[in-house]
C-alpha cells in the first residue's frame, strides 16, 4: 500500500512510500481509507512544531473515512463493507477525558489517516451519516467534534450553550465553520471575525449573523460589546491562541465561557495578557481536546437530523497530499481541506 509517513520534518520531505498493508489481529478492522481531512495540527505534525521529539516515521493525519474491507476475529461493532470514520483518541470512548484516554491519538501518538489502509481497534471507529459522501465524513473526526464538544460539554459537568446566546467564532478555519453551522441548529446567534470580508460574505451566507474583520479591527472585543447592548458573548470559541486570547477576555460577558482550543496565532505572546477579567467577570475557561466517541455519536445524529453537510473549501488527490498542506499553510481556506486517497 501506498502510505505519507513523515520520515524528517517539512512538508518537502513527504513522500509517498510503499508499505505493507497491515493484517487485521482479534479486535482490529482494516480499513480502506477513501479520504482525508487536514486539520491545523497535520500541518504542524509534518512541520515538526507539534512535537519535535515525535517518533518518526509517523503516518500524519487523525481524521479519514473509509470503507471496512476486512475484521479480526470477535469484531462485532462494523462489518466489511460499512462505511466509517476512525475516532481522533482512539480509547476515548464516553466519560470525561483522563490522562489514558488521550495517550492514543490518530497521527500522533500512533499512525493515523493517510494511507491507503488503516488498521484501527474496532472500539476506535464510528459509522457516519449515510447523506455524507466519503469526502465530507472525512472532515468529522477532529474539528467538527472539537466545535461539538465546545458547544454542547465544554466541561465536567457539561455546560452547554443554550437557545439564544450570543456566540463569537473567530476565523474560517475548520472547528470554526462547525461551530457556526452547529450554534445556528441550537438557535443561538453568532458573531465571527475575519481576515477576509469575502470570507465573511460567505460565512453570512451559511448563517453568521454579524461579521468583523480583525485585520481592520485587531480590537474586535469592543465590536463585540457593541454587538451585544454592552452584555459581552456568552461563548467564545478560541482558537487564535495567544494572539487573541486578551481580545476574548474582554469579549465575554459576566459569567461567559471561553472554550480554549487552539493557537493559530501561536501558544504565547510577548504581550502580557492581563488576568483580571477572569476574576472580575467570573469567566469559566475551559480547554477543549477534541471529544470522545460518545461525542461523535450524539454530533453524527444531529448531523442526520439536520442533513447538515459540512463545509469544503477544495479536495486534492492523493499525489496533492503535500499540495493540500501547503494550501492549509497559506489559511486562504474556507472550512475543510481535503485529500482523496481512493475512489
Ligand atoms: N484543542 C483541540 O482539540 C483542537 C481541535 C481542532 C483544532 N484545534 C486548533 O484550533 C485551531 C484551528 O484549527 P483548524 O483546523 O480549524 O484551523 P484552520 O482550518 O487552519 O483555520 C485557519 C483559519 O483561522 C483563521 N485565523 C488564523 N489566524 C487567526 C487569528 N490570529 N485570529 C483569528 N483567526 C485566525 C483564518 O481564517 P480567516 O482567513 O477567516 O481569518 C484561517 O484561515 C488550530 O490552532 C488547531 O490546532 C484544536
Amino acid at each position: 500500500m501506498h502510505a505519507y509517513p513523515i520520515q524528517s520534518f517539512g512538508i518537502d520531505q513527504l513522500r509517498e512510500v510503499d508499505l505493507p498493508t497491515p493484517q487485521t489481529a482479534p479486535g482490529t478492522v482494516l480499513i480502506k481509507v477513501r479520504a482525508v481531512s487536514l486539520n491545523y495540527r497535520d500541518l504542524m505534525m509534518v512541520k515538526g512544531l507539534y512535537n519535535p521529539k515525535m517518533a518518526l516515521p509517523r503516518i500524519p493525519c487523525s481524521d479519514g473515512a473509509g470503507e471496512v474491507v476486512a475484521v479480526g476475529e470477535g469484531v462485532s461493532r462494523v462489518h466489511v463493507g460499512d462505511r466509517v470514520c476512525g475516532i481522533f483518541m482512539q480509547q476515548w470512548l464516553d466519560g470525561s477525558l483522563t490522562a489514558e484516554k488521550s495517550k492514543a491519538a490518530l497521527g500522533g501518538d500512533i499512525d493515523g489517516m493517510l494511507t491507503e489502509y488503516a488498521l484501527l481497534s474496532q472500539e476506535g471507529v464510528i459509522h457516519f451519516p449515510d447523506h455524507l459522501t466519503y469526502e465530507e465524513a472525512a472532515t468529522l473526526p477532529c474539528a467538527a467534534v472539537t466545535a461539538w464538544n465546545a458547544l454542547h460539554h465544554a466541561g465536567d459537568p457539561a455546560t452547554p450553550a443554550q437557545p439564544g446566546d450570543t456566540v463569537v467564532i473567530q476565523g474560517t478555519g475548520g472547528v470554526s465553520l462547525f461551530a457556526l453551522q452547529f450554534t445556528k441548529l441550537l438557535g443561538a446567534r453568532v458573531l465571527g471575525t475575519s481576515s477576509s470580508e469575502e470570507k465573511l460574505t460567505r460565512a453570512k451566507d451559511l448563517g453568521l449573523d454579524e461579521g468583523c474583520n480583525y485585520k481592520q479591527r485587531p480590537d474586535w472585543s469592543k465590536w463585540v460589546l457593541e454587538s451585544t447592548a454592552n452584555k459581552g458573548a456568552d461563548r467564545i470559541i478560541e482558537v487564535g491562541g495567544a494572539g487573541t486570547f486578551s481580545q476574548s477576555l474582554r469579549a465575554a460577558r459576566v459569567g461567559g465561557t471561553i472554550t480554549q482550543i487552539g493557537v493559530l496565532s501561536g501558544a504565547s505572546t510577548s504581550d502580557p495578557v492581563g488576568l483580571t477579567p477572569i476574576l472580575h467577570k467570573q469567566l469559566r475557561v475551559q480547554g477543549i481536546y477534541v471529544g470522545s466517541r460518545a461525542m461523535f455519536e450524539q454530533m453524527n445524529a444531529a448531523i442526520t437530523t439536520a442533513s447538515l453537510h459540512p463545509v469544503i473549501d477544495r479536495v486534492f488527490e492523493y499525489h496533492q497530499a503535500a499540495e493540500a498542506l501547503a494550501h492549509m499553510e497559506s489559511a486562504s481556506h474556507f472550512g475543510k481541506i481535503v485529500v482523496r486517497v481512493s475512489q
